[in-house]
C-alpha cells in the first residue's frame, strides 16, 4: 500500500524520559523502510519555530537504544502556544516538506501536536514521560526506568536509616501525579506514601503511627514523598520535634530522569514509535499511541486528552494494608 506521506518529521517535547531514544529509533527504522522521509527536529516546538532540524539516515539512530535522554534534546516551549507561534510552526513544516509530525511528550505536547492536525500537519502523538500521567494509556515511556533508579535510591537511604534508627522522609518526581510514590511506597515496603491524590496533610496521623510503631520496638520508618506534596524538608523538622526521632529528608530528583532505559521501556518505546509511524503511513492524523490492557492502541485526540486517570484504588488500599503493620 502507498504511504499517505513522503516526509515526517519527529521531535521530543516537555520532561526528558529513559526510552525517548528508542522511541526516535524506532520512527526513524520504521519510516526508512517503509520509503518514507525522516527530520529529526531538535529541542522539540523550539527546534520547530527555528527549523533547528536534520535528516535522519539509518545510521543517525544506530547505538543509542540503550541511552537515556534524547538526541534530538527537548524544551518546554512557551512562544508556540501562541496563534503566532502555532502558525510559524506549520509555515516551518511546510517549508521543509513535512507532511506529518510524531511527537514524543505528555498531554501539552500533544496540544501542540493537534493544533498543529488542525492547520493541515498530520500528527500523532507518543506517551513519553517517567510521571505515567497521561490517562489513555496504561504505560508511559521512561516511568519504567524511573521509578527503578528511585527504588533503588530508596533501598540505599533505607540501609543508612536503618543504622541510625532514624526516619527518612524521601522525596520523588511527579508534581501533579503520584505514580512513582504509589510504586516506591510499595516496592520499598515505605511505612508510609503522600501523593498529591491523597494527601489530608493530616501531619498528627503520621505522627501517631510512628509513635505507636516505635512503642512497639520499629527501628525505622520511610516517608515517601511525592514532589507534588513537597516541603520534604521542613516535614522533616517537624516530624523530628514532634516523635524525638532523628529525621532525614532526601530529594532524590533528576537522576529519575536519566540512565539507560530498563527492557521495559526500550520495547514500550520501539513498539509505540513504530506504531506512530504505521498511522501516519495509513494517512492517520490527531491520533495518540497508547497502551491498554496489554495491547497496543490509539485514540483520536480530544478524546485521550479528556480522559481522567486516577490512582488506582486497589493497589492504593494494598499499600495501606501492607504498610500498616
Ligand atoms: P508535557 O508534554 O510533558 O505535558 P508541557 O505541558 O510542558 O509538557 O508541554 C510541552 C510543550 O508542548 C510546551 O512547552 C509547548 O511548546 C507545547 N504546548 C503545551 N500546551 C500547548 C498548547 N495549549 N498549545 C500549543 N502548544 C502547547
Ligand atoms: O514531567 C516530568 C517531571 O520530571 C515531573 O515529574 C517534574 O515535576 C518535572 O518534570 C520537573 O521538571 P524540570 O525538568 O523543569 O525540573
Amino acid at each position: 500500500m502507498e504511504n499517505a506521506v513522503k516526509k515526517i518529521g519527529v521531535l521530543t517535547s516537555g520532561g526528558d524520559a529513559p526510552g525517548m531514544n528508542a522511541a526516535i529509533r524506532a520512527v526513524v527504522r520504521t519510516a526508512l523502510q517503509r520509503g518514507i522521509e525522516v527530520v529529526g527536529i531538535n529541542r522539540g516546538y523550539a527546534g520547530l519555530l527555528e527549523e533547528d532540524m536534520r535528516e535522519m539516515d539509518g545510521h543517525s539512530v544506530s547505538d543509542i537504544i540503550s541511552k537515556g535522554g534524547t538526541l534530538l534534546y527537548t524544551s518546554r516551549c512557551p512562544e508556540f502556544t501562541t496563534p503566532a507561534g502555532r502558525i510559524k510552526g506549520v509555515e516551518s513544516c511546510k517549508k521543509h516538506g513535512i507532511e506529518g509530525l510524531v511527537v514524543i511528550g505528555g498531554d501539552g505536547s500533544f496540544i501542540g501536536a493537534r493544533e498543529l492536525a488542525n492547520r493541515g500537519i498530520n500528527s500523532v502523538g507518543v506517551p513519553g514521560t517517567i510521571d505515567l500521567d497521561i490517562a489513555c494509556t496504561d504505560y508511559t515511556i521512561g516511568f519504567d526506568t524511573a521509578v527503578n533508579t528511585a527504588m533503588d535510591a530508596i533501598d540505599k537511604v533505607r540501609d543508612t536509616s536503618t543504622s541510625h534508627e532514624r526516619c527518612s522522609i524521601i522525596e520523588v518526581m511527579g508534581r501533579r501525579a503520584g505514580y512513582i510514590a504509589l510504586w516506591c511506597g510499595i516496592s520499598n515496603g515505605a511505612e508510609e506514601i503522600l501523593t498529591v491524590e491523597t494527601y489530608d496533610h493530616d501531619e498528627s496521623g503520621i505522627i501517631n503511627r510512628i509513635l505507636e510503631k516505635k512503642k512497639a520496638g520499629k527501628k525505622h520508618y520511610i516517608i515517601i514523598n511525592a514532589e507534588g506534596v513537597g516541603d520534604s524538608a521542613n516535614m522533616a523538622k517537624r516530624i523530628e520535634e514532634a516523635t524525638g526521632i532523628e529525621t532525614r529528608a532526601t530529594i532524590i530528583g533528576h537522576i529519575q530522569r536519566g540512565g539507560s532505559p530498563t527492557a521495559r521501556d526500550r520495547v514500550m518505546a520501539s513498539l509505540m514509535g513504530a506504531k506512530a509511524v504505521d498511522l501516519l503511513a495509513e494517512g492517520k492524523s490527531k491520533r495518540v499511541v497508547g497502551f491498554r490492557d496489554g495491547k497496543l492502541v490509539d485514540y483520536e485526540v480530544n478524546e485521550a486528552l479528556a480522559m481522567k486517570k486516577t490512582l488506582d484504588p486497589y493497589m492504593w488500599d494494598v499499600s495501606q494494608r501492607l504498610s500498616r503493620l
